[in-house]
Formats: structure tokens, C-alpha cells, sequence
């Protein structure tokens, strides 16, 4: 490995290295020295030394420990028959490499067999939940377990509270989608939000990727909701820690390294896949590597003192906390009226096959933008609230909050945050508004705008599919952070959606995927599609609908590919942006192009946009012609009546796109 030709050089850069690291250099409290465990947390009760379960238990965790083929941190065996077989668990934290994963597993193992001496079932955390390890004689593989839990907290408070909480909740938010979006083998999700004071906030979350995406979801939700009640109340660190998922967060402390383990990005591969996609992982940097390897040596030879900044507590714990949102999501009509100046015109913001939408000040100040549905919603009361609250429970930074509804009479309101700024098609296709957005600020809302879309495929408790992602859904906000409207609305009106049923198609013009125009076929991929447009119009500041240039009348698609194809890629630019980032905007025109191809399989998922938007290393696939390429040689036209349906939107306008177009498909999984 690393030799140092003396001890002093060692003990010097061990110094640096942990100066950096070490602001608040925490230790999990009283158990035992870095080890948290619970023996026999279900009554499985006790073997008998040396018996077949004791023997298997032994077997099975040597083979745990000894596995080299997993590179993922996640272990999940089984030893022996009927009631002397063994299930255990080993996870590492997902920025744990293997080697160090299972040296950590075999300490824990040592750990809790003497700790918990012929207990058939035990669960230990080893070195700050760095690996967790856990066994019983009863099936533990793919079950939401949240107790027994413990919490820990930093002694230090926070400042700023407000901002500090909301900044935190939002980000602990983020990382708990991106842990549930995860595979089979990983799911866990880092990241830092920054608050005042340049300061940083770490959070950390994973669940045993075991679990199904919502239970993952859940679990997680679950200790998110403990941090202001028993876990962690204004502190600026916190844990919460149970068999199934584990949370922590850390303000100025970067406590966690680079992530281990990639997932390959889920490729669509239907079969007659000639066109799949692969995206080659680019390896990581053997310097970080090094370091992390010093760092975790420095640490061991370190760490010896606890420190006593952590108190935890543990605790058994049940699910007991069903809060009835019901309640709190509920308006009064009078409320409302109040907010709006009784629904005045000046109030009006726009007006949608749906109904009016009007902007309104809640009497403790906060602004709202309300969307009263015609009457004819003909939609139940109680399916209507059931649709409102699960559209309620969707959060992201990226999609436009649904605060509320209020149902009385025959009135049915919406009521959503109000987003201040306009909406995106404001902006990028006017000539003067243009100017506003930078580069920078278009690779944002591009960037944020995916995620959005990434958050509605894949959260854990809905599969939406938005089905008219457009300019004018996109509204942004002071900071021109990119939120998305007007989903998850198909369920609170009556339209037969029938799969098939092209008489239905809602959808906007320029936007829709061919499959579903043209067969009525939506699937995550047409809003793939939509996406891939969007992409396009933002980096040339172009509509798809026409791009007029002399006499000819081209659809963006095909100028962009035409271009592209005739290595003239710098034609479809926006000339208003200068010629830094070529880089960063031939990547977008490239993932553009991947977005519309006419193979639906050829076009990456939501999850493999924002990986690749992430990850400038990351190499792409070579598009083909999109779907609406049309040679320009002959000249010919798309055959532009195909794609008209039904496709009324109505001006620019933040919220006056709410027609019949704005039709999204919640799924249950
Ligand atoms: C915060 O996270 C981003 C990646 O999401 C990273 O680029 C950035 O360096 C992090 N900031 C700090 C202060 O660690
Ligand atoms: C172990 O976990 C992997 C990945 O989560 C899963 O595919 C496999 O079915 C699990 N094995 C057992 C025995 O449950």
C-alpha cells in the first residue's frame, strides 16, 4: 500500500489530513466504544453453545465476511434448514470501498457475538454506521424494519432555525428520493445544501437496498419525521439509525466520501434492442482513492478517544405517528375568497380549459396561486381530496408545491405555492427576455428540470408520467430555479384514459412523442421525449414548432440534427449566448437529440439524464435521425397534421397552460 520512510512524515500528514476533517470529529455515545447494538430485539430467544444454529450462524458469517465477488456493500445470506437456518445482513455505508467494508463487517461480527453471547438474533453498527450487521432465525431479507432504532444528536445547536430547518428538511428531502430511486444493489443518496454564513449542510441516507423503492421511501420518511420530535431538534448534526434505513446530517462537516460503488445506468432494453444504450462509468480517480485510504488510517490510529459531543438514546419504536394531513391541506372557501380579493380580475393570472387560476396572499402573508376547477370536475368529493393528498405528497425543489385544496359546495380549488417568476417560455423565446438567461442559468433549469421529471418516474408512492412537459409548465422561481406545473392532475377530473384511446391524446403540439400522437402509448419515455424538446428549445432559444430561416419552414428537430449530422452543431446555439461552455452545450445538444429519438428504447431514462448531466465523463451513445427528421434535401415537411391533437395551450402566461393538455397519469406501482 502506502509506505512512509518515517514515522514523523506519518504523524504530520495524518495531522492535515485530519485538521480537515476533523470540525466535529463525533463518536456514537455509550454502548460500547463505537458500537451500537441491540440483542434479541424480537424475543427469538437463545441457542445452545455449539449447536447446529450456532454452527451455521459461524459458517455463514465467515462467509459474509470473506466475499470478494460483492463490490456493492450489500450482503445478504443464508445458512441451513428449517429452524437451524441463519438470514443475515451486512451493509456498508455507501462510501465504503469493499476491502474496508469487510474489515469492518468482521469487526462488528467479533463485536456482536460476544456482545450478544448465543442470542439467535442481533444487529449491530459498527464505527458510525459506517457497516451495519445483523442476523435472526426468521427472514429478514426485503423487510421495512424501523426498530429498534437510536437517534444521536450534536450537543451544539444550530443557528438561524428557520432557515436552517427548512433548508435541511429540503435537502434531506432530495437525498431520500435519491436513495429510494436506487437499484437492488445501492440505495443511497449524499448531497449538501448551503445556508447562510457560508455554511454547509451534509446529509447522508440509505436504506438496505432490499427494500422496494417505497419502502425505502417510507422508512426514511419515517426517521425524517423523528429529527424535531425525538432525534435531533435544532442540533446542527444529527442520526437516526434502524435495521432497514439510516439517515445523518452534519453542518460544515463533510463526513462522508466519495461514493464507492456506480450502478450501471438502467438501460431500457426492449428486445429487439439493436439500438440499447450503454453508457460506459468512467473510473474513479486513484488519488481519491489514496487519500480516502489515508484518511480511514488516520482515523483508526485516532479514534481511540470517544468524543462526547453525541448523546443517543435508544428506543424500540412502532409506527405510531399517522398524522391526519387531511386536515391540514384543507382550505376554507372563505379563506380563499379572502386571499384572492373574492376572485378579482386583477388577481386573475390566467385562465385554462380546467378553470381560472388567480394569485392570492394568505393572511399570514404567503403568496398563493389558486386554480378554481370549472364545475364541470365531476369527480366525487372523496376521490378528489384522496387524488389531492397524494399529488400533495409529492415534494421536490423542482415541481411546483400543491399546498392545499378546498372543497365546498360545488367549488373545488386548488391551491398551490406561488412561483414568481414567469414561466420558462417567457423567457427563452423572446428575444429581449433571452438575454436573462445565461448559460449557467440554462444548464440549471435544465439540469433541475430533469430531476423533476426523475422524481415523478420514479417516487416511491406514485409512478407519474406528466405527459405535457412544455415551456410554458416550467415556472421559475426568484432564483430561476426551474419548478414543474400541472402535474399529477389526470385523477381529479373524469377522462377516460383508456390506453389506447387516441380520441384522448392531450398533449401539446411539437412536444409529444411519436408512439403517443400517433398510438396513444405513454410511457416514462414520452416524457423523455418532451424533455429531449425542451433541451433543444432551451439551448437554441427556438420553439419546436418552426424555425423559419429564408423560405424554408424547419421543425427544431430536424435543424438540430440536420446540423448536428453536417458537423455544424454550432448553428442551433442561441447566438445570445457567448462561446464559453462549448462543452457543457454540445453535451445538452447531444442528450437533446438521445431524448427524441424515434426508438422509444433508444432514449435514456430520466435516471441516465441526470447521471450523464451530472458526470462530464461520462460518454454517450451516437443519436440517430429523431423522430420527426425529414430530409431536407427533398424538402418535404414533417406531416404536421399527424402530431395535432386536441392541443389547445394558451399563451404564455405562468399559469394559463392548465387546458386539457395538462394531463398527467398518476400510476400506483
Ligand atoms: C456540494 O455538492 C456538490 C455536488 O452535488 C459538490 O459539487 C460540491 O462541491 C459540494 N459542496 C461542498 C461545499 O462540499
Ligand atoms: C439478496 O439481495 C439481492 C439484491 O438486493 C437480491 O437480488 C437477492 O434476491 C437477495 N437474496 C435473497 C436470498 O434474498
Amino acid at each position: 500500500m502506502v509506505v512512509f520512510s518515517s514515522r514523523l512524515l506519518f504523524s504530520f500528514l495524518c495531522n492535515i489530513l485530519l485538521i480537515t476533517i476533523s470540525i466535529s470529529q463525533v463518536s456514537a455515545a455509550n454502548t460500547t466504544q463505537d458500537y451500537q447494538y441491540f440483542c434479541d430485539f424480537t424475543n427469538r430467544g437463545n441457542y445452545t453453545a455449539n449447536s447446529t444454529y450456532h454452527t451455521n450462524l459461524n459458517t455463514l458469517l465467515s462467509t459474509l465476511i470473506s466475499n470478494t465477488e460483492i463490490d456493492y456493500g450489500f450482503y445478504n445470506f443464508t445458512n441451513g434448514e428449517n429452524t437451524d437456518k441463519v438470514y443475515a445482513i451486512g451493509l456498508c455505508r455507501g462510501d465504503v470501498k469493499p476491502e474496508e467494508c469487510r474489515s469492518c463487517l468482521n469487526g462488528s461480527r467479533a463485536n456482536l457475538t460476544q456482545l450478544c453471547p448465543n442470542r439467535k438474533e442481533a444487529i449491530g453498527w459498527y464505527e458510525n454506521e459506517k457497516c451495519m450487521l445483523r442476523y435472526s432465525d426468521r427472514s429478514i431479507f426485503s423487510l421495512m424494519e424501523t426498530g429498534p432504532a437510536y437517534y444521536a444528536h450534536n450537543t451544539i445547536n444550530a443557528t438561524d432555525l428557520d432557515q436552517f430547518n427548512r433548508s435541511l428538511s429540503s435537502l434531506l428531502r432530495d437525498l431520500k428520493s435519491q436513495a429510494a430511486s436506487g437499484d437492488s444493489r445501492l440505495k443511497y443518496g449524499v448531497g449538501n445544501i448551503s445556508i447562510p454564513d457560508d455554511k454547509v449542510i451534509y446529509g447522508l441516507v440509505q436504506c438496505t437496498p432490499d427494500l422496494s423503492g417505497s419502502d425505502c421511501d417510507d422508512c426514511l420518511a419515517q426517521s425524517i419525521e423523528r429529527i424535531p420530535i425525538d432525534c435531533c431538534k435544532d442540533s446542527k448534526g444529527g442520526r437516526v439509525v434502524r435495521p432497514s434505513c439510516s439517515m445523518r446530517f452534519e453542518t460544515s462537516y463533510h463526513f462522508y466520501g466519495p461514493t464507492a460503488y456506480t450502478p450501471p445506468p438502467s438501460t431500457s432494453t426492449t428486445s429487439e434492442g439493436s439500438n440499447t444504450i450503454t453508457i460506459a462509468i468512467a473510473v474513479a480517480v486513484p488519488v481519491f482513492v489514496v487519500v480516502a485510504v489515508l484518511i480511514f488510517i488516520c482515523i483508526y490510529f485516532r479514534a481511540r478517544k470517544p468524543g462526547k459531543k453525541y448523546k443517543t438514546q435508544q428506543q424500540e419504536e412502532h409506527d405510531d405517528d399517522e398524522i391526519d394531513i387531511s386536515e391540514s391541506l384543507q382550505f376554507s372557501f372563505n379563506t380563499i375568497r379572502e386571499a384572492t380579493d373574492n376572485f378579482s380580475d386583477s388577481n386573475k393570472l390566467g385562465q385554462g380549459g380546467f378553470g381560472a387560476v388567480y394569485k392570492g396572499r394568505l393572511s399570514n402573508g404567503q403568496e398563493i396561486a389558486v386554480k378554481r376547477l370549472s364545475a364541470d370536475s365531476r369527480q366525487g368529493d372523496t376521490e378528489f381530496k384522496n387524488e389531492v393528498l397524494l399529488v400533495a405528497k409529492l415534494q421536490h425543489r423542482n415541481l411546483v408545491r400543491l399546498l392545499g385544496f378546498c372543497l365546498e359546495g360545488r367549488e373545488k380549488l386548488l391551491v398551490y405555492e406561488f412561483v414568481p417568476n414567469k414561466s420558462l417560455d417567457y423567457f427563452v423565446f423572446n428575444q429581449t427576455n433571452r438575454a436573462q438567461l445565461n448559460w449557467e442559468t440554462r444548464y440549471k433549469i435544465i439540469g433541475g428540470t430533469a430531476r423533476g421529471i426523475l422524481y415523478l418516474h420514479q417516487d416511491s408512492r406514485l409512478r407519474i408520467i406528466h405527459r405535457d412537459l412544455k415551456a410554458s409548465n416550467i415556472l421559475l422561481d426568484e432564483e430561476m430555479n426551474p419548478k414543474i406545473s400541472d402535474f399529477g392532475l389526470a385523477k381529479l377530473f373524469v377522462v377516460d384514459q383508456t390506453h389506447g384511446d387516441t380520441n384522448r391524446i392531450v398533449g401539446t403540439y411539437g412536444y409529444m412523442a411519436p408512439e403517443y400522437a400517433m398510438h396513444g402509448q405513454f410511457s416514462e419515455k414520452s416524457d423523455v421525449f418532451s424533455f429531449g424538446v425542451l433541451v433543444l428549445e432551451i439551448v437554441s432559444g427556438q420553439r419546436n414548432s418552426g424555425i423559419s430561416h429564408g423560405e424554408n419552414i424547419e421543425d427544431l428537430l430536424s435543424f438540430a440534427w440536420r446540423n448536428w449530422r453536417e458537423g455544424t452543431p454550432r448553428n442551433i446555439v442561441d447566438p445570445t449566448l457567448n462561446n464559453s461552455f462549448q462543452n457543457e452545450i454540445m453535451r445538452c445538444i447531444h442528450i437533446g437529440l438521445l431524448c427524441v429519438q424515434e426508438n422509444v428504447s433508444a432514449r435514456p431514462t430520466m435516471a441516465s439524464v441526470v447521471l450523464v448531466l451530472n458526470s462530464h465523463s461520462l460518454t454517450l451513445p451516437v443519436p440517430l435521425a429523431p423522430a420527426f427528421y425529414v430530409d431536407s434535401r427533398t424538402g418535404n415537411l414533417p406531416d404536421m397534421h399527424l402530431w395535432e391533437f386536441n392541443s389547445r395551450t394558451t399563451g404564455s402566461s405562468e399559469y394559463t397552460s392548465i387546458n386539457e393538455a395538462s394531463i398527467t397519469e398518476p400510476y400506483p406501482r
